[in-house]
């Protein structure tokens, strides 16, 4: 039973992170400021609120349309696996604090993320 108590409290300690995507031409014009629920990628918050992040392999981390740079908050996050760090070197743009928005939980901290003006999707997929 140890367990279960060390598990509430983290569950009542959690911060619902805020996540704050700077403007994209296309998908999010004016910018917003979004909550992350327990568990939830940014891909997954983003399209919960009307932001449509392009994730052509419907979040199984085999592509890298769902490109993000964090600009804020990069350290809080857990680190990328071998299959995202390999995906991310394919993808237009990359800077030292991008990921695959589809494999970045937020944890405690708010974030921060710029969507990449391009991403090497060839035809956009309206989800
Ligand atoms: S949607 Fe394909 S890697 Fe994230």
């Amino acid at each position: 039973m140890p367990k279960l108590y060390v598990d509430v409290v983290k569950v009542s300690r959690y911060k619902m992170p805020k996540i704050k995507i700077f403007p994209h031409h296309e998908i999010c014009p004016n910018g917003a400021v979004i909550e992350n629920l327990p568990g939830e990628t940014v891909c997954e918050a983003a399209l919960r609120n009307g932001i449509k992040i392009e994730h052509a392999c419907e979040m199984s981390c085999a592509c890298t349309t769902c490109h993000i740079v964090v600009r804020k908050g990069f350290n809080s996050l857990e680190d990328a696996n071998d299959t995202e760090e390999d995906l991310l070197d394919k993808a237009w743009g990359l800077e030292q604090t991008s990921r695959l928005s589809c494999q970045t939980i937020p944890i405690n901290d708010d974030l921060e993320v710029e969507l990449p003006r391009y991403n090497i999707n060839q035809v956009s997929e309206d989800h």
